[in-house]
């Protein structure tokens, strides 16, 4: 288990790093040090070869945001000569699958992060929204653009333009989070997924999420070539022998990333 100041990383012997938002007197409000920090995190977690990573929130929140005190005073030169959010899309960026784990508030920042996972997992109680036109801003890492692709542009306007927030029932409903579960379930929930996920071929696991990816990036007929392209290439390696011989022989797989 590594602490940092503003978040802590725990990475199993399973394959599962546990990344844990830690500032909870403040809603996990994304700051500068919480940025510089995760990056650190996420180059140590694959440094530690971790094969999945569950990221979730201390306390009553996923995320409420980026740090409204910090950056209220911030200029226009400030935001632009620091990149002051690049940091954040490393997450997007990752090789292996993530799983969001949402509990309580995921709101602007904290809702373009959860964006970013590749499985989201929700709370009952947990509510996402991009209230940043309160504010008098825009949604700054993605949330204008991974929103719309998610949820399609009726969706994404009114939550954009409005800022109203949403409960996890109707963030499933317009496919926001892939499941919701009771509260005290969701970290839980989100572990045995992730463990479910290191326990395959870690070959098969990057493909299958380089194509999804793809689906958002290309033309259909480029995401199908580049999909058939992988599937091809899988039989390259004894990982789809050995899980179609487990299935044929009734016994579990034992994958060996080969
Ligand atoms: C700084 C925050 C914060 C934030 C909450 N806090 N959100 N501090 N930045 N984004 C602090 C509060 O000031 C308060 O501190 C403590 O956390 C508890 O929050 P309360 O407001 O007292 O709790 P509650 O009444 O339950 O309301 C919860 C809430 C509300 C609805 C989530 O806190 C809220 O609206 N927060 C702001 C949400 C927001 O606008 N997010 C977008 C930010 S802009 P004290 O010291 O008083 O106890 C953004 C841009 C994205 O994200 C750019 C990319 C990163």
């Amino acid at each position: 288990m590594s602490t940092y100041d503003t978040l802590s990383l725990a990475v199993g012997d399973d394959g599962v790093a546990l990344l844990t938002l830690n500032r909870p007197d403040a809603l996990n409000a994304l700051n500068s040090t919480m940025m510089r920090e995760f990056a650190e995190a996420l180059d140590e977690a694959t440094r530690a070869e971790a094969r999945v990573l569950v990221l979730t929130g201390a306390g009553r929140a996923f995320a409420a945001g980026a740090d409204i005190a910090e950056m209220r005073d911030r200029t226009f030169g400030d935001m632009t000569d620091a990149d002051h959010l690049s940091l954040w899309e490393r997450l997007a960026q990752l090789r292996i699958p993530t799983i969001g784990a949402v509990n309580g508030f995921a709101l602007g920042g904290g809702c373009e992060i959860a964006m970013m996972c590749d499985v989201l997992i929700a709370g009952e109680g947990a509510s996402f929204g991009q209230p940043e036109i309160a504010l008098g801003i825009i949604p700054g890492i993605g949330g204008t653009q991974r929103l719309t692709r998610i949820v399609g542009k009726a969706q994404a306007m009114d939550l954009v333009l409005t800022g109203r927030r949403v409960d996890a029932a109707e963030a499933h409903r317009i496919g926001l989070v892939s499941r919701v579960v009771s509260d005290a379930d969701v970290l839980d929930e989100a572990l045995t997924a992730a463990r479910k996920i290191a326990g395959f071929s870690a070959r098969a696991v990057r493909a299958a999420k380089e194509c999804v990816l793809r689906a958002d990036q290309t033309p259909l007929s480029e995401g199908l070539l580049f999909e058939r392209r992988w599937f091809h290439s899988l039989f390259a390696f004894a990982d789809q022998t050995e899980g179609m011989s487990a299935f044929l022989d009734k016994r579990p797989a034992r994958f060996t990333d080969g």
